[in-house]
């Protein structure tokens, strides 16, 4: 297996290369992010994607039940006897003309992804099974990683099913209490930082370096290719037609990374004809991307990203004192680990970005509540997202959009609670609190 796949250095100044059964979560040459690689010719890849449909008939093998190892022949850098899985991937792609009509467009145009349905909750267990296939081909015995939650919940999660030790770094009141309850509860050494999601992701690296630990962040090309996944399951449930939209929050740039690559490889393979756009959705208040993409028009450009804007930005950032803030917690980061690969992505899929205030990202959260599945605050900013992008005219009504739900209603309860108890505000929908009395709960119900 080795041989037809291999990890390469992005940076087209480098491009080195190296076997995968080496652990490096940056390029040891010069130090960039690196991608996994297959030499297609020599793997065996179905001519048609419908072809993946033929592994629902035999779901009764756990490989093949997964909603990431059914399509491994696409992420084929590991032998099955290193695959793990629990069951990931059974998510859900929901028509839903509810959240159609309130962010403006034609109804049976709008659907959302609801990545909420895997065994801890979020997205990350698409990404966590491949990281940790990959850790057992290498014989990890100890994986780490920095989290804004559930990172952390899927890495501890996969860790036991695993055997393996589990060490989580958070920054300290800065995660949502679903998230922390899952990370204890699995048995993660959980270490809480004094700082933010930027200081964890930067200790962990330390850690990993000097410590030999395996490392499971998005850094870790390995992760993404799990979640490319994401993408493939959007395009079954559409009957492998390709919408016009992707629409995804933006954090740490690992899932916008890992749709760009997914995307362009099947462009490549010929298994699709063109191309999504994409369009990635920051909080106002942890808005590094939508700063350097739309702000100051960075861009890819084939890999010569401008890396002394990037360093000069970051100075800045240390320099003002500035620390990201908003109540989407999962993506309250102003250091991006995954900012070129995303950039990357934004080239193939002629991408955009755009940032959304925690008001709009409330309000869509709640819609999602009252006409979906419900999610967690950080997945609606791809709805609040949405709403902006046709307010301003980028996406039209008509056009077919999917929205990623990156995480479940019930990570994070209080900022619910909260919205429909104590904020009046579009959606809130007030408990009331009526004395024991049968004539009053009577009066209370409107009856
Ligand atoms: N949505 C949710 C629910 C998340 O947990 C995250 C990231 C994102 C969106 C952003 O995704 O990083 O791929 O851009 N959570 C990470 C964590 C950072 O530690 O759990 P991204």
């Amino acid at each position: 297996m080795s041989n037809s796949s291999f990890q390469e250095c992005i940076n087209p100044d480098c491009r080195a290369s190296f076997d995968v059964g080496q652990s490096y979560f940056a390029c040891p040459k010069c130090g960039d992010l690196l991608d996994v690689r297959y030499d297609w010719d020599r793997l065996q890849v179905p001519d048609s994607l419908s072809w993946f449909g033929k592994r629902w008939a035999t779901r009764n093998q756990p490989l093949d039940f997964s909603g990431v190892w059914r399509f491994r022949d696409l992420l084929n850098f590991c032998g099955d006897e290193h695959r793990i899985t629990i069951g990931e991937g059974q998510t859900i792609l929901q028509l839903n003309d509810g959240i159609a009509d309130y962010v403006n467009c034609s109804a049976g145009r709008v659907f959302l992804e609801y990545e909420g349905l895997n065994p801890s909750g979020s997205f990350k267990d698409n990404g966590m099974t491949a990281a940790f296939s990959h850790a057992r081909m290498v014989g990890t015995e100890h994986v780490a990683c920095a989290s804004t939650g559930n990172t952390s919940a899927s890495l501890a999660l996969y860790a036991h099913t695993c055997g393996m030790k589990s060490s989580v770094f958070i920054g300290s009141g800065k995660i949502a209490y679903g998230k922390l309850s899952q990370a204890l509860d699995f048995g993660a050494r959980t270490i809480q930082i004094q700082g933010d999601f930027d200081d964890c992701m930067r200790r962990v690296q330390e850690v990993c370096r000097d410590k030999g630990l395996y490392l499971v962040n998005s850094l870790n090309p390995f992760r993404l290719e799990g979640q490319k996944t994401i993408m493939y399951r959007v395009l079954e449930g559409l009957g492998w037609q390709v919408p016009d939209w992707i629409v995804v929050p933006g954090g740490n740039l690992g899932n916008s990374s890992a749709f760009g690559k997914a995307f362009g490889e099947l462009k490549q393979l010929g298994l699709i004809e063109r191309i999504p756009r994409l369009a990635v959705i920051n909080a106002t208040g942890a808005n590094t991307l939508f700063d350097l993409y739309e702000n100051q028009n960075m861009r890819f450009n084939g890999g010569a990203v401008d890396d002394k804007a990037i360093d000069a930005y970051y100075a800045k950032l240390d320099a003002t004192g500035y620390r990201p803030h908003t109540i989407a917690s999962a993506i309250e980061i102003s250091r991006p680990v995954n900012l070129k690969k995303c950039l990357r992505a934004l080239e193939i899929c002629n991408g955009v970005v755009c940032e959304v205030p925690d008001e709009h990202i409330k309000d869509a959260k709640a819609a999602v509540g009252r006409f979906g599945l419900g999610c967690e605050p950080a997945s609606a900013a791809s709805v609040a997202g949405l709403k902006l992008l046709r307010e301003q005219g980028v996406i039209e009504p008509d056009e077919t959009v999917v929205c990623i739900l990156t995480g479940h209603q019930l990570k994070d309860p209080n900022i619910t609670v909260k919205y429909h108890s104590e904020e009046n505000r579009e959606f809130s929908n007030h408990p009331t609190e009526v004395p024991n009395d049968i004539d009053k709960i009577v009066a209370a119900l409107g009856l």
